[in-house]
């Protein structure tokens, strides 16, 4: 039980509720939803088996894991994953610094009031950097104490929560008028969209995929260290992949309609889409002001838990990492890491195409090529090995060996062709490839 909660814990967080509707967004509505749900079925949940797969077998955390069961060079995968949490939690925080602030804002009003300008104001500089500080400072606290059963406890109460809100969001935003374009955008593929816009549909849902799962960090690689050889790796991973997408397409069940409601344009929201559409559509809750404001601070209240359920895991794996190889203590290590972690998210913090920078680096870049070596590893260098462990406490006999091969040609042809998409993004079309220079920045 405690994994499975912590490893829903790391997965459902802002990537569900504030990264898949702008992403669904920006990238044609229902063409995204469906690349980015075979993606998660066909690629994502695979690949977490495959981390599942290396954790439980050399049971210790990720950097240590690939060492002990391949060849020692296959460090570096593990490395590369660390450095992506790393990487992710500078600006995560960020965003989570903004969930804090909306909290605030939703007990005064002055986030209902003026949505536009007040995330406008909120958003960057000074308020910005201060709330990512606070954001920081509470998953310092959390990891530098170990309280592990504080986020199992969090995260039972945070998923029936966050499903509560967002259906009853999702039934309110139903009723208003210009609701339905944005089911026809969200809910209506058009194969034509999707094979016209390949090139930037594809990386952008498969980085979604895995963001959302928290594939590709060492997170889950870590947390799997810790299961017995009897627990299902195939159903905890089909139940953690499952309960996810569900969280995300109800976001976008709720997100979406609200943007086209308030005639906003598919595409332009970006990050604040969530910031905005929320507390406008909180505003014009029946009853009056103080309703909206009182489901304000229990939405966002209930989004810094899962946010933050997600940030402990970011920042656990680069903590467990120094404490279990060099055996430094534990608080100063948060501490020093947090710290680290804090200066890095500064320039997001700072100015939203930093964050958009980051979030590209990240998500299109880091994160990718570590599941393309996941893959690799567990396909090529595990191989038979991969399908006793996959087995063992699943009773699956038979499926094993299907997803073996599935990683070892299908999946590793696919993550490949992401890979390549993105390298060609970022080396070939300097001008429009987005990684090089912040856009806007330009
Ligand atoms: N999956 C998390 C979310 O959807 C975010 C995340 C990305 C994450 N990578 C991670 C969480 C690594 C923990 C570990 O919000």
């Amino acid at each position: 039980m405690g994994f499975i909660l912590a490893a829903i814990g790391s997965a459902v967080g802002l990537g569900n509720i504030w990264r898949f509707p702008f992403q669904t967004s920006a990238n044609g509505g229902a063409a995204f939803l469906v690349v980015y749900l075979l993606a998660v079925l066909l690629i994502g949940i695979p690949v977490l088996l495959a981390e599942f797969v290396i954790g439980r077998r050399a049971n210790t955390s990720a950097i240590g894991a690939f060492r002990k069961l391949g060849r020692p060079g296959w460090w570096f995968v593990g490395a590369v994953g660390v450095i992506a949490a790393f990487w992710t939690l500078s600006y995560y925080s960020v965003i989570g610094g903004w969930v804090i602030r909306y909290i605030g804002g939703s007990i005064t009003g002055g986030a209902l009031a003026a949505p536009e300008s007040y995330f406008g104001a909120i958003s960057v500089g000074l308020p910005s950097v201060g709330t990512h500080a606070i954001f920081m400072l509470i998953t310092i606290g959390i990891v530098a104490l170990g309280i592990e059963d504080g986020i199992e406890l969090a995260t039972k109460v945070m998923v029936p929560a966050v499903v509560v809100m967002l259906v009853g969001l999702a039934a309110f935003a139903a009723t208003l008028p210009g609701a339905s374009e944005g089911y026809a955008f969200f809910l209506n593929p058009n194969l034509d969209t999707i094979i016209a816009n390949a090139g930037t549909v594809l990386p952008a849902a498969f980085g979604q995929a895995f963001f959302s799962l928290s594939v590709g960090f060492s997170v889950m690689i870590t947390y799997a260290s810790y299961l017995g050889k009897n627990d299902s790796l195939p159903v905890d991973g089909v139940t953690i992949g499952i309960s996810n997408t569900i969280i995300g397409v109800l976001a976008g069940l709720v997100v979406l309609p609200l943007l086209f409601a308030q005639g906003v344009e598919p595409g332009s929201g970006g990050p604040g889409a969530v910031f905005v559409a929320i507390p406008t559509a909180l505003a014009e809750l029946p009853g009056g002001g103080l309703v909206g404001q009182a489901v304000g601070v229990v939405f966002f209240g209930v989004i810094l838990i899962a946010a933050l359920s997600s940030a402990i895991s970011l920042l656990e794996v680069v903590v467990a990492y120094l404490v279990d190889n060099y055996g430094f203590s534990r608080l100063p290590t948060a501490a020093g890491i947090g710290a680290a972690i804090f200066l890095l998210g500064i320039p997001s913090a700072w100015e939203t195409a930093w964050l958009d920078w980051f979030d590209g680096i990240g998500v299109t870049l880091l994160l990718p090529i570590t599941v393309l070596f996941v893959v690799l590893f567990v396909g090529w260098v595990l191989g038979q090995d991969a399908i006793d462990e996959l087995t063992d406490g699943s009773g699956i006999g038979s499926l094993a060996p299907i997803w073996l091969w599935g990683i070892r040609t299908f999946i590793l042809a696919v993550v490949v062709i992401v890979v390549a998409i993105n390298l060609w993004d970022l080396l070939a079309t300097p001008d429009t490839g987005y990684y090089i220079v912040p856009g806007p920045l330009r």
